[in-house]
């Protein structure tokens, strides 16, 4: 009989668990299936371990969250699939590039933070892991935030920030935008301080997207971004995920951000295959 029951491991903070006891390649019953949309809600970051997905069973599993969202730069789609993406350091023959495929994933950042309607969860698995770095790191932007003192929490609540794909890649030191992408993603505006459509809670809601501030000094907003993201990828805002072979790792990227740490590009191979739910405007 399918199993009805996860389990549900996380440490300390609760920022992050594991979950055992399913099987993400088989239909998950749909109490199972809630148990985890649940965990997500709660630990904002999930791992689950020895699983067998190929990109149908992967896409088959993240869209029982919501619809799926394409990706702006063409490059990273599937050819066949375009709801997956595929960053990899990998030539045709199999061979190590030596160039991280988006160096966007190297700095802090929440999924596509740059349109009007952001990523909600993205779930990936990586078919081939770095022995050596190349870890997801997360900072748990609700603690960061609910660690500000109140007067300055209040004062944060009334600015709107810049998200701007063309300017990310710039930060980035990426391939300059595309004139197409940049026509399909023109600079937007949210709130600095976000609330979980879920649980009502408040996160800070920034990342390398995040440009400047709206109405407020070029400089000067550049350098409050700069400051509030030190605060919240303080070490113990953090959680790292090590890949093992057959991991799939998924998030919640209204209330985290994450990143990509450093693998050697020329030697290692490292490819993840990722597919996006859908999320709503952010208020
Ligand atoms: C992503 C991303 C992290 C990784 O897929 O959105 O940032 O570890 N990837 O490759
Ligand atoms: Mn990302």
């Amino acid at each position: 009989m399918a199993n009805l029951e996860i389990e549900v491991r996380a440490e300390g903070s609760g920022f992050g668990a594991e979950i055992g006891a399913v099987d993400l390649a088989a239909e998950v019953p749909e109490e199972a299936f809630q148990a985890i949309r649940a965990a997500m809600i709660r630990h904002k970051v999930l791992v689950f371990r020895d699983q067998h997905l190929d990109d149908d069973s992967h896409l088959a599993f993240a869209q029982r969250f919501g619809p799926l969202e394409g990706h702006i730069n063409r490059a990273t789609r599937h050819d066949a699939l375009p709801k997956i993406q595929i960053f990899g350091n990998v030539d045709q023959s199999g061979n190590p590039t030596g160039v991280h495929p988006e160096r966007g994933t190297l700095v802090w950042h929440s999924d596509k933070s740059y349109v009007a309607t952001p990523s909600m969860f993205t779930v990936l698995r990586s078919p081939s892991v770095a022995r050596q770095g190349g870890n997801t790191l997360f900072a748990d932007m609700e603690r960061a935030y609910a660690d500000l003192d109140e007067d300055r929490a209040q004062a944060l609540g009334n600015l709107r920030v810049v998200h701007d794909w063309k300017r990310s890649r710039e930060k980035s030191n990426e391939r300059p935008a595309t004139a197409e992408e940049i026509a399909a993603a023109p600079p937007v505006e949210h709130p600095l301080v976000r609330t979980h459509p879920e649980t009502g809670a408040k996160a800070l809601y920034l990342g390398n997207h995040a440009s400047h501030i709206a109405g407020m000094d070029r400089a000067e907003g550049e350098a409050l971004i700069a400051e509030l993201e030190r605060h919240g990828t303080q070490a113990k805002y953090i959680y790292c995920h090590r890949w093992r072979d057959n991991d799939v790792l998924m998030w919640d990227n209204r209330c985290t951000v994450h990143c990509v740490t450093t693998y050697d590009a020329a030697k290692e191979r490292r490819i993840v295959h990722r597919a996006v739910v859908q999320g709503d405007r952010p208020f």
